[in-house]
């Protein structure tokens, strides 16, 4: 009888040595007792010390990748599972493919469920950064996380991937990953490292709720997908039985209020003779009202109005974003839905009022899809920002900035001609022939979307940079 240990961290390389040597041996699997590092390993049985004569052992490459993850559950029995799978493979090559094999099955359910494992820890590491740390040269960040099995060393190269511009640790109750100067290693966890204070859990909770849509809330599906025992650690978790509680009340004012309560008057629709651009109007009140009823381009047919700029009439600075959301589009105001709320805070950051500015969008109708209930946002292509770009460019002469940010590709497309490049152009003041200087910024909305936490919280400080950066180049401009 033999007995083997296998260590929590480099645990498949540790399998895998010892198993080659097993097998090299010829020791049937019934005469090895397996168990993990410091667990209780049986008072029989004799270690493997010798080195065994090498082996050439050949099994199929879909083998070892399942036996990575296999490895990583917590059965006790997957250590010995495996090595009976790599006996018999070498006498049944094929073994893999006979899907009514009891061992086959049973090494499959311990792969499934650590690949569940693995994805909910993708979804669920939150980061919260270490401030002691704020003068290095790489920002540091520190997460804790509970996962059913030992799947640290399998999961965090994806994070070494996705930040790999900062340094991190994520610590399970088992192993802890630790990510310096793009290094990965591994330690078995002394303890649970103390929280750390999040600056950034309003910004993350502003998000959360303005995403949740109570009208498509579905409980049952929200906790399989989000199962309970993750919540501790989340916090966006802690809004959930508030926004579930009043989900109902919420979608049924939805209901009520999409088609019935815009707080503009709807233009019937309809044919209505086009406003030839030659149409002038001296005033911006003269401009909305000719843009209230524009049939330039298809657009109009599924939004329930124009929506125009505001805000002052001499503003030195513009903001003009990509064309109304839902939200806007009921409204009829900018900027008012979820990038609006992100927008007006990121300006109070940088110290810009809003009252002050005037803000607009480069295309006036909301372009969507309606989807049942819902309407899809997609965004103006190239057509409708060119015919838009007569309504914009008014705005623009009659309100006489001294500075325009564009916020995202549709705007700087309109205000540029050119859309390509935002990230490489932001922050980089821009020419355009007959317009006041255009800074290139993103559009909010990028944020909201950026789905992990850290990533957002990085994408907003660098959106509020840009604000500042475009505040002074206004005070440069005199
Ligand atoms: N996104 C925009 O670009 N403009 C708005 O007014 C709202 C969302």
């Amino acid at each position: 009888m033999y007995r083997q240990s296998i260590p929590l961290t480099g645990s498949f390389a540790a399998w895998r040595n010892a198993a080659r040597s097993f097998v090299a041996l010829g020791v049937e699997p019934q005469l090895i007792s397996w168990s993990e590092e410091g667990a209780e390993s049986g008072l029989f049985g004799e270690a493997l010390t010798a080195d065994p004569p090498a082996a050439r052992i050949m099994v199929p490459g879909a083998f070892v990748d399942s036996a990575q993850r296999a490895i990583c559950h917590r059965d006790p029995q997957r250590f010995a599972l495996l090595y009976d799978m790599l006996w018999r493979l070498q006498r049944q090559p094929s073994l893999l493919e006979d899907e009514s094999d009891a061992l086959v099955s049973a090494i499959r359910q311990l792969t499934k469920a650590v690949s569940r494992d693995c994805h909910k820890m993708k979804a669920f590491v939150r980061f919260r950064e270490d401030e002691a740390n704020a003068d290095a040269p790489r920002r540091r960040f520190v997460a804790w996380f509970e996962p059913d099995h030992n799947i640290t060393e399998l999961t965090a190269p994806f994070f070494a991937s996705r930040f790999a511009d900062m340094d991190w640790i994520i610590a399970t109750p088992l192993v802890t990953a630790i990510f310096e100067s793009g290094e990965l290693s591994f330690a078995p966890t002394s303890e649970r490292p103390p929280a750390l204070p999040d600056p950034t859990i309003g910004l993350w909770q502003t998000y959360y709720a303005s995403i949740f849509n109570p009208a498509r809330l579905k409980v049952k599906a929200m906790k399989a997908e989000m199962p309970a025992k993750y919540w501790k650690n989340l916090p966006e978790a802690a809004l959930i039985p508030e926004l579930v509680a009043h989900a109902a009340e919420r979608a049924a004012g939805m209901r009520e209020a999409a088609p019935t309560e815009p707080s503009r008057r709807i233009p019937a629709r309809g044919i209505s003779e086009p406003h030839p651009p030659e149409e002038d109007a001296a005033t911006l009140e003269q401009l909305a009202a000719l843009t209230a009823s524009c049939r330039r381009c298809p657009l109009y047919r599924n939004a329930t109005q124009a929506v125009f700029g505001e805000g002052h009439s001499q503003a030195g600075l513009m903001l003009v974003g990509e064309q109304p959301g839902d939200r806007e589009d009921l409204d009829g105001r900018p900027f008012v839905g979820p990038a609006g709320q992100l927008l007006d805070r990121a300006l109070k950051e940088a110290g810009i009022l809003r009252a002050e500015t005037y803000l607009t969008n480069a295309v006036k109708h909301f372009k969507c899809e309606p989807r049942g209930k819902v309407r899809l946002h997609k965004s103006p292509d190239r057509h409708e920002v060119e015919h838009c770009r007569w309504w914009l460019r008014k705005e623009i002469e009659l309100v006489r900035p001294r500075l325009i940010v564009a916020l995202g590709g549709t705007a700087a497309l309109s205000l540029t001609g050119v859309s390509a490049g935002v990230l490489r152009r932001r922050g980089v003041l821009e020419r355009p022939e007959g317009l006041p200087p255009v800074f290139i910024t993103v559009h909010p909305s990028s944020i909201l979307r950026t789905p992990d936490r850290s990533a957002s919280a990085q994408a907003y400080d660098d959106f509020v940079r840009d604000l500042v950066a475009a505040k002074s180049a206004l005070a440069a401009l005199g």
